[in-house]
């Protein structure tokens, strides 16, 4: 099998091909999922909730997704690598290029950052300096305190424009993936049919051209709560790579995410 690179992932998207990614912040689970032909293996903040016991992504440190990226990546081959720029890490256009220069080194095939407009200079100035950019729109968790609470995005027809035009300036600016997470599935079928570059969902429907869970919600293994869109692919097969080519599976044929797992 080849690396996936950001031009495989387009190609998947001009074919109709559906793109499957999960979290990885180890070097065991980023073997299995790699072997399993997953796509994208993400370095997420995630990794704040589900392996630090944190209620939100903010502590997470830059640090903290570098060790991350580095283990996954010493075991993960063909997968494309991206790593979360964390909170606050990526505040002006010069600490982005200092923080994903960081991720980078440490093994990240691209770099991944939350927000809207306000980004267009230091996804630009990333871009011309060789380092991939994923955005992430909709349910922005670093922005959890803003939204006051991990709540759907883009109901209102106001906000869905926004993030429409959003959408299209991080495009412009040179993002060549976005990750939409928690909005209705109509405004996620908009996004994706007016981008050229893959969008890749979770909790957005099955219309993206991907998907992406984090791997313990994907297992049923989060501490506590586990969200609505995600689905348990364990109890299903009672061994976890069989548990990853079923979520693999599942993905392609669009059977994941169902209406059970969506919004309206
Ligand atoms: O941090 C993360 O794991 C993410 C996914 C939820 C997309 O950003």
């Amino acid at each position: 099998m080849t690396k996936i690179s950001v031009s495989r992932l387009a190609k998947m998207k001009q074919e109709n091909e559906k793109i499957t990614c999960i979290t990885a912040y180890d070097a065991s689970f980023a073997a299995i999922f790699d072997q399993a032909g997953i796509q994208v293996l993400l370095i997420g903040d995630s990794l704040g909730m589900v392996l630090q016991g944190h209620d939100s992504t903010l502590p997470v440190t830059v640090d903290d997704i570098q060790y991350h990226t580095q283990s996954v990546a010493r075991s993960a081959s063909n997968a494309l690598i991206i790593s979360d720029l964390p909170f606050m890490s990526y505040a002006t256009p010069q600490q982005s290029y200092q923080n994903a220069a960081i991720l980078m080194r440490a093994g990240a095939n691209m770099v991944k950052l939350e927000g809207g407009a306000w980004l267009a200079e230091s996804v630009k100035g990333l871009v011309e300096r060789g380092i991939p950019v994923c955005g992430h729109l909709g349910l922005t968790p670093q922005s959890v305190n803003v939204f006051g609470g991990y709540k759907v995005q883009g109901r209102e027809d106001d906000q869905a424009d926004l993030l429409i035009r959003d959408a299209l300036m991080l495009e412009k600016s040179g993002i060549q993936l976005l990750v939409l997470e928690c909005v209705p599935v109509p405004l996620a079928a908009r996004v994706s049919k007016a981008l050229q570059i893959p969008v890749i969902g979770i909790g957005a429907g099955s219309e993206t051209d991907g998907q992406i869970l984090v791997m313990h919600d994907a297992f049923g293994i989060s501490a506590g709560f586990c969200p609505k869109f995600s689905k348990n692919f364990l109890i299903e097969t009672g061994d976890i790579r069989s548990a990853v080519a079923l979520y693999k599976e599942q993905v392609e044929n669009g059977s994941f995410p169902s209406s059970e797992h969506s919004f309206y």
